[in-house]
C-alpha cells in the first residue's frame, strides 16, 4: 500500500467556489493541483499548502485547446494516480443576446462546454484503466431554467449536468464515480466578471456562500451522490419547484433576476 496521498485536481482553482472546493480536498488529506488564467493561482496554491497539502499551481487559459491539454499533461506528469478531478472552471455572460459580442459567447462556449468535454476525456481515459477515481462536473442551478439575459450561460450549463448524469450511467461499474454540483447564485467574482454588477445579481444581492456550496459538492462527491444543489434551503427548493413549473413561467421569473436595470 502506498501512503502517499490521494491526489485532486481542480480546473478554476484558484478563486471562488473552485478555490474552497481545492480546500476542501486539502482539508481531507489530499494534495491539489490547481488552474487559473492568472498569476494568482501561484497565491492560491500557497494558501492551499498552509493546509498542510502539496498544491501544484498550473496558469494556462481553458479557453484553448492548448491550455486545457497543458494542464492535464502537468497532472499527468506529477507520476501520480488521479483520485479525484473537480471540472470547475466557468465563465458567465450577462446582456441581452441582440447585444453581446458573439466571441464573447464562443469563448464561454469553449470554456464551459468544450473545455469540460476535452477535460472529462483525459481524466475518464486515465481513471477507468486504474479502476477508481471520482470526478464531480460544476454545472449550476441555472441547468434547470431558460436564463434570459445569459441566453448562453443557462445552456452550457445544461450541457455539463446532463453530460455528467449520462457519464455517470456509462461509468457504472468502472470504479469512477460521476457527480453533479448546481450551485444557486454565489458569493464569488462570478457575477461580476460576467459583466452583471448592473442586475439584481449585482453588489449587494443575497447569494449562497461559497465554502458551504463547496462543502456539498465535496460531500456529495464522497457519498458517490449523482447531483446535488450547492445552497441554502431556499436554492434547494426552487430547485425542486424547476421540475414543475413551466419553461415560459420560469423564464420570466429569471429574466427579472438577470435584465440588465434600464433594459
Ligand atoms: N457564482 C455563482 O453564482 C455560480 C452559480 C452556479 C454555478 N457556478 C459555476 O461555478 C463555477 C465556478 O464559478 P465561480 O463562481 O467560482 O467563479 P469565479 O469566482 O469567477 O472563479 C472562476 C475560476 O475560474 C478561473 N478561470 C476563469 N476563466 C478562466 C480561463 N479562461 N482559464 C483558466 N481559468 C479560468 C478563475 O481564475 P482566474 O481569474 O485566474 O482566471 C477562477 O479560479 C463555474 O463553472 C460557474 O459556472 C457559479
Amino acid at each position: 500500500m502506498s501512503d502517499q496521498r490521494p491526489l485532486a485536481m481542480v480546473t478554476g482553482g484558484s478563486s471562488g467556489i473552485g478555490f474552497e472546493l481545492a480546500k476542501q480536498f486539502a482539508r481531507h488529506g489530499y494534495d491539489v493541483a490547481l488552474s487559473g488564467s492568472s498569476d494568482r493561482v501561484h497565491e492560491a496554491a500557497r494558501s492551499i499548502e498552509e493546509l498542510g497539502a502539496q498544491a501544484y499551481p498550473f496558469q494556462a487559459d481553458a479557453a484553448t485547446y492548448d491550455g486545457v491539454e497543458g494542464f492535464w499533461n502537468f497532472v499527468a506528469e506529477l507520476g501520480r494516480p488521479l483520485d479525484a478531478a473537480a471540472l470547475n472552471v466557468g465563465i458567465g455572460l450577462g446582456g441581452a443576446f441582440m447585444d453581446t459580442d458573439l466571441q464573447d459567447e464562443f469563448r464561454l462556449i469553449d470554456i464551459n462546454v468544450k473545455g469540460t468535454v476535452h477535460m472529462a476525456k483525459r481524466v475518464v481515459q486515465h481513471m477507468v484503466p486504474n479502476g477508481h477515481g471520482r470526478i464531480l462536473i460544476v454545472s449550476s442551478t441555472s441547468a434547470t431554467t431558460p436564463t434570459p439575459y445569459e441566453t448562453v450561460y443557462g445552456p452550457s450549463k445544461a450541457f455539463g449536468f446532463s453530460f455528467a448524469e449520462s457519464l455517470r450511467e456509462e461509468l457504472r461499474d468502472t470504479g469512477v464515480t460521476v457527480t453533479a454540483l448546481l450551485p444557486g447564485a454565489t458569493d464569488s467574482d462570478f457575477h461580476s466578471n460576467a459583466g452583471m454588477d448592473n442586475t439584481a445579481l449585482g453588489p449587494g444581492a443575497t447569494k449562497n456562500d461559497k465554502v458551504l456550496v463547496a462543502q456539498q459538492g465535496f460531500e456529495a462527491l464522497l457519498n458517490d451522490v449523482d447531483e446535488v444543489v450547492g445552497g441554502d434551503e431556499e436554492t434547494k427548493q426552487t430547485r425542486e419547484d424547476n421540475r414543475t413549473t413551466p419553461e415560459p413561467v420560469k423564464a420570466h421569473r429569471q429574466a427579472e433576476l438577470t435584465r440588465p436595470r434600464g433594459d
